[in-house]
């Protein structure tokens, strides 16, 4: 897989319209939607569960739902997003008691399952589980808040968690989240990344001409990628 995937974050996106901010960004070119789900205790802050994933089921997105687990315990999530329409699953390994179970959780549940690591946890958690997921996600800030800055050490790490994969020679996507632009993007992807999410740097640019519409911003990170 050396295909680019872009997966905008709707944190950054107006939740009072929701389905619009969806269609709109999914009509913009955007791969994945990339939903957060923030507990208030796992992370400092308190986002979206199941409910608004099979609410825009139900609004009519086909595009697969990429939902990032923020919370502890984890594996009640879990199920309640599989019910909901989920197409992916990750949490954070050092917020489950089981890994493994985590994991087959998902998958028997019919989701792609991965893990996700914090700035500073290690990628050693991936040693005894690399049949057991599809997905890699790094996180380059703390977890918990759209719009922070790239932590620049993340670049090393993704050449890690890149290297591990291809020694896999498994079909395992490594993705990206957390300060991820225009500008920065094609850096990102050399260091091994192929799936991006991006919140602030999506939803933020809407401009008063046209303020739903997310193409340019969108096309603009294609570009930088085919460098
Ligand atoms: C942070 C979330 C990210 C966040 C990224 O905890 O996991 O998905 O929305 O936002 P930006 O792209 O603004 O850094
Ligand atoms: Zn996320």
């Amino acid at each position: 897989t050396n295909d680019f995937l872009i997966a905008p974050s709707i944190l950054s996106a107006n939740f009072a319209r929701l389905g619009e901010e969806v269609d709109n960004v999914l009509a913009a070119g955007a791969d994945w939607v990339h939903f957060d789900v923030m507990d208030n205790h796992y992370v400092p802050n308190l986002t979206i569960g199941p409910m608004v994933c099979k609410a825009l089921r139900q609004h009519g997105v086909t595009a697969p739902i990429d939902v990032h687990l923020m919370v502890k315990p984890v594996d009640r999530m879990i199920a309640d997003f599989i019910e909901a329409g989920a197409s992916m699953i990750t949490f954070h390994p050092e917020a489950s008691e089981h890994i493994d179970r985590s994991l087959q959780l998902i998958r028997q549940g019919g989701c792609q399952a991965g893990l996700v690591f914090n700035p500073a946890t290690p990628l050693s958690y991936l040693d005894y589980v690399m049949d057991k997921i599809d997905m890699v996600l790094l996180m380059s800030v703390n977890p918990g808040f759209g719009g922070q800055a790239f932590i620049p050490g993340t670049l090393d790490k993704l050449r890690e968690a890149r290297q591990r994969i291809d020694a896999s020679k498994r079909d395992i996507r490594l993705e990206i989240d957390g300060g991820v632009k225009v500008d920065n993007i094609a850096e990102i992807a050399a260091a091994g990344a192929d799936t991006f999410v991006a919140g602030s740097a999506i939803f933020n640019a809407a401009n008063a001409a046209d303020p739903h519409r997310y193409d340019s911003v969108i096309e603009r990170m294609r570009g930088a990628l085919a460098g």
